[in-house]
């Protein structure tokens, strides 16, 4: 095991469940809109109104509909126009993700780097989900919740780096090897949970959409891999992973993933495909994750 001496004390745990925990708080404005994820009549114009609430995050998001990355050849000005041409969903999921993170690392500075990783890789595992999910005929609204189910699989881990920023900070910094455990051990070890319930927790707290909290839950889960987008989540983790797309605190696991494809049932054309569309896609994953950070 990689030496963790310096997380062999357990720590005071906020997180054992009802026990004195303080939900980290989100902006109100974040609730609404995660509100509207579940609505089936969530209107653009209503996201728009949300949107415009927030300069930075406007800003963003006419910066992500300018960039390379969707490459429109219009001149996005507007709120409206982004939404436009992103799709409503797609816009509401930035505008949750960009929030969170957002809300969690203010303030935050030498653990900025490792957050920052994070984010690209949860943006990487993001565009991967939604192209597993896509090649596998699901398109649309569908797609984009996909998206959304991979910018916040990890959620957790931000939550630890907010609640203890040193200590998870060198955790999350180990370098892993193959036959370390994952980091999730480290968690359970150290907190006394791990960042898949610590998510899910948060997730239900917010209001999230119960199919995004059950994923956020299980996506480290292999008895869970009858959910088609918990194996989704999965595949997209290690690929991303696998082609170091930012970092999540679990760089060795990479191997893992002959002995986990059968359970996943990827086939070896759809896994190389995956491969090399996450090869082609890793710049435009990295420029994004600069856009919207
Ligand atoms: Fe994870
Ligand atoms: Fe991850």
């Amino acid at each position: 095991m990689a030496n963790i001496s310096m997380a062999t004390s357990k720590h005071p745990l906020p997180f054992s469940m009802g026990k004195g925990f303080e939900i980290p708080s989100i902006p109100l404005v974040l609730i609404k809109i995660i509100q509207t994820v579940d609505e089936d009549t969530s209107s653009a114009r209503e996201l728009e109104a949300l949107i415009l609430h927030d300069p930075a995050l406007s800003a963003r998001i006419l910066r992500l509909a300018n960039s390379a990355f969707y490459s429109f050849r219009a001149n996005v000005k507007t709120i409206s126009h982004a939404i436009a041409l992103l799709g409503l969903n797609l816009v509401t999921s930035l505008a949750i993700g960009i929030n969170i993170f957002d809300s969690f690392t203010k303030g935050a500075k030498s653990e900025a780097a490792l957050i920052n990783k994070l984010w690209t890789h949860s943006c990487g595992v993001a565009v991967l989900v939604k192209e597993i999910w896509t090649q596998r005929g699901h398109a649309g609204k569908d797609g984009e919740f996909a998206f959304l189910c991979g910018l916040l699989h990890d959620l957790g881990k931000v939550v630890l780096f907010k609640t203890y920023p040193s200590h998870y900070s060198s955790i999350f910094a180990i370098a892993k090897s193959e036959t370390d455990p994952a980091i999730s051990s480290y968690e359970e070890e150290n907190y006394g949970v791990d960042h898949a319930a610590i998510g899910e927790m948060l997730a239900k707290q917010w209001g999230f959409p119960a199919e995004l909290a059950s994923v956020i839950r299980k996506h480290h889960d292999p008895l869970a891999l009858e959910m088609p987008m918990v194996s989704a989540v999965m595949l997209a983790d290690f690929v991303a992973k696998g082609l170091k797309i930012g970092y999540d605190g679990d760089d060795g696991l990479y191997e893992d993933l002959t002995a986990l494809q059968p359970k996943l049932e990827v086939s070896d054309e759809e896994f190389e495909q995956l491969k090399e569309f996450a090869a082609r896609e890793r710049q435009n994953i990295e420029s994004f994750f600069k856009i919207s950070s």
